[in-house]
């Protein structure tokens, strides 16, 4: 049994994920999906290796995650950690999560970080675009068998050697001050846009509302907008993105601790 537990408003951390649980295991998947609350987290999972994914924000885990994580409890059961960043870094996030899974009750057996297509990127500033690739897909599934491995070699098999990042852990992104805008003369009120907020932030009837305090940033109505009329241009993002497309055009490749 694989608990497979993830939050993704672009989907790239929910492609990976998906990938690892199918190379752990040929065996029933149970998804919890933090990204809509779709399905409610229960807060005991009692079997089963459980799977958590999360995008990296500011080197951290994001607060949202925290907060949709909160009931939940672990019972001593495998935890295999993931975070997903957009080929900057992702600093302290992994350890955060570990520290995080483990005082609820995990037993932590592998972790890794992988790379996304980064939220911020577009058309014309591209941040590790399109990835996960077929070569990180690749990736995750041989990160699935080695897992497979390890918890066939026991049952209470040891914790990564090590698993980097900082304590203190490194400052948090600000919200609730930026959002992404709607550009009218695109916009069909289709309302994809709000079935993609995370938060539901959005709302669409004659026009577009977006609580700008309620929003993470994720980028999920930009990215899922079939028409381009979900934007991010504040002035703070648009000059992150050019610093970051220009300084992380190198590609990182997937890291594993086991
Ligand atoms: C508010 C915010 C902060 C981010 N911070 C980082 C970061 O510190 N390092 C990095 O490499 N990518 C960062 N990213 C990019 C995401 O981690 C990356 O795009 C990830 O693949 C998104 O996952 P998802 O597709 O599951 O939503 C950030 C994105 C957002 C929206």
């Amino acid at each position: 049994m694989i608990n497979l537990i993830y939050f993704s408003p672009t989907k790239t951390t929910e492609k990976i994920v998906s990938q690892i649980a199918a190379a752990i295991a040929d065996t029933d998947l149970q998804r919890y999906d933090l990204t809509r609350m779709s399905t409610d987290v229960p807060a005991r999972i009692s079997a089963g290796t459980t799977i958590i994914g999360v995008p990296v924000y500011a080197g951290r885990v994001p607060a949202i995650v925290l907060e949709r994580l909160a009931r939940l409890q672990g019972d001593g059961l495998p935890a295999v950690l993931v975070v997903v960043y957009g080929n900057r870094e992702f600093e302290d996030a992994l350890r955060e999560l570990a520290d995080v899974v483990t005082t609820k009750g995990f037993h932590v057996v592998a972790a890794a970080a992988f790379v996304g297509e980064h939220s911020y990127s577009t058309r014309q500033q591209p941040i590790a675009q399109n990835r996960p690739d077929q070569t990180d897909l690749e990736h995750a599934s041989a990160f699935g068998v080695a897992i497979r491995k390890k918890l066939s070699v026991s049952k209470q098999p040891a914790p990564p050697s090590m698993i980097p990042g900082n304590v203190p852990y490194r400052e948090g992104v600000v919200l609730g001050q930026i959002a992404p805008e709607t550009i009218t003369e695109r916009c069909v009120l289709c309302g994809l846009c709000a079935s993609a907020c995370p938060t539901f932030a959005i709302s669409v009837i004659d026009q577009v509302l977006t609580e700008t305090a309620q929003c993470v940033m994720c980028c999920a109505c930009v990215k899922g907008c079939p028409h381009e009329a979900r934007v991010m241009t504040h002035p703070v993002v648009a000059e992150r993105r050019t610093l970051l497309a220009q300084n992380c055009r190198q590609r990182k490749e997937p890291q594993w601790f086991l």
